[in-house]
């Protein structure tokens, strides 16, 4: 079984993939979609949204990081494949999943679900385009206004020679509404003869062996539920093999934000300080009763040394708690 990281735009960055991995669990991360039009892309932008293209497209834990792209013409795709090739990618990932009407109004992204056949030329283009020994492979949905056509834009992208799919088990006009239609992977599964990758909806163990059981896939990609509970992979891994698993306190949270917090401060204005801080803190309360605490804390201030602070109580707080002998809500797996 592989669990994979989900791309995020705006959210999973290279900072973030390298202290998720770094937690464990991790098998396989994706960049954030590289956007596509007619040019080939310079060297720098590719370097920016993954550079881990200076460590052979390995986060600093060695996980490997596929490329994304995402755009609606395929010579123009298969070229900007083979540029991030040839600067270093191991692997090219295409996006045929995001809901953004800014997105799909310039013919990326969903969209290209309603013609399956472009989805079909999309791919084809890039696998013949890249050395047979690079992993060309598609992220999609079931579908753009509906679920209807899911099969149909698997099989395409079989036929096309992708190496693996992962499917976010929505539609586009689904959103990000639960649930999450696992069942229909296994009907995929069932009728390609390449790895489905499951992903939907799946924020805690319970969800995982729900989603496995009905999707009938060996492999998973998590978003949200690896932001809101960063060992989210680790309690699943343990749970497969059987084995005692302690979950993350709080403390261990608190200083891997105190990490990220360090490492992202600078990219931002004064203004907007604490920004990506807050937007994950956004994510890990609905795992962290204590993460809600330091959001309300923290969502008015404008320095680095006011959140420090905070941070730096949290942590204390979730010590003396614990120095108490007040159980962590966590319970084991
Ligand atoms: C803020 C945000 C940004 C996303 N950006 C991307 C992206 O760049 N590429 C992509 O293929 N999917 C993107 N997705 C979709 C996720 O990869 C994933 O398919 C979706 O969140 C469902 O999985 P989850 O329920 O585990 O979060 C994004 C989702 C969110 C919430």
């Amino acid at each position: 079984m592989r669990i994979f990281l989900a791309p995020m735009e705006g959210v999973v960055d290279h900072f973030l993939r390298e202290l998720l991995t770094n937690i464990g669990g991790i098998d396989v991360c994706v960049t954030e979609f590289i956007r596509v039009n007619d040019q080939v892309l310079p060297p720098k932008v590719f370097q920016r949204f993954c550079p881990e293209l200076f460590t052979q497209c390995k986060t600093p834990s060695g996980v490997p990081v596929r490329i994304q792209l995402l755009g609606g013409k395929p010579e123009p795709i298969a070229l900007n494949a083979v540029k991030a090739v040839s600067i270093g990618a191991n692997a090219i990932d295409l996006n045929f999943g995001c809901p953004a009407k800014t997105v799909n109004k310039s013919d990326g992204g969903a969209c290209l679900l309603r013609t399956p056949h472009r989805l079909y030329d999309i791919i084809k283009a890039t696998r013949q385009a890249v050395p047979a020994h690079i992993p060309v492979t598609a992220k999609m949905r079931l579908g753009f206004e509906d679920r209807s056509n899911y099969l149909e834009n698997a099989l395409a992208a079989y036929e096309a020679g992708a190496t693996e799919i992962t499917v976010h088990a929505r539609s586009k006009a689904d959103g990000y509404r639960p649930p999450a239609y696992w069942d229909s992977l296994a009907d995929i599964k069932q009728a390609i003869d390449i790895p489905v990758i499951a992903n939907g909806e799946i924020w805690t163990v319970d969800d995982f062996i729900r989603c496995k059981e009905v999707s009938q896939c060996d492999d998973f990609m998590l978003g949200r539920g690896l932001l809101s509970c960063p060992d989210l992979a680790l309690q699943i891994k343990a749970r497969e093999a059987g084995t005692d698993y302690q979950p993350m306190e709080w403390s261990a949270i608190c200083h891997m934000l105190q990490r990220f917090f360090d490492a992202t401060t600078e990219q931002y204005s004064p203004r907007h300080v604490g920004n990506r801080l807050k937007q994950w803190l956004n994510y890990l309360r609905r795992h962290y009763p204590e993460a809600q605490i330091l959001f309300e804390q923290i969502k008015r201030y404008r320095t680095k040394a006011e959140i420090d602070k905070a941070m730096t109580d949290s942590i204390c707080t979730s010590a003396q708690l614990q120095a108490n002998g007040v159980a962590d809500y966590a319970e084991p797996v």
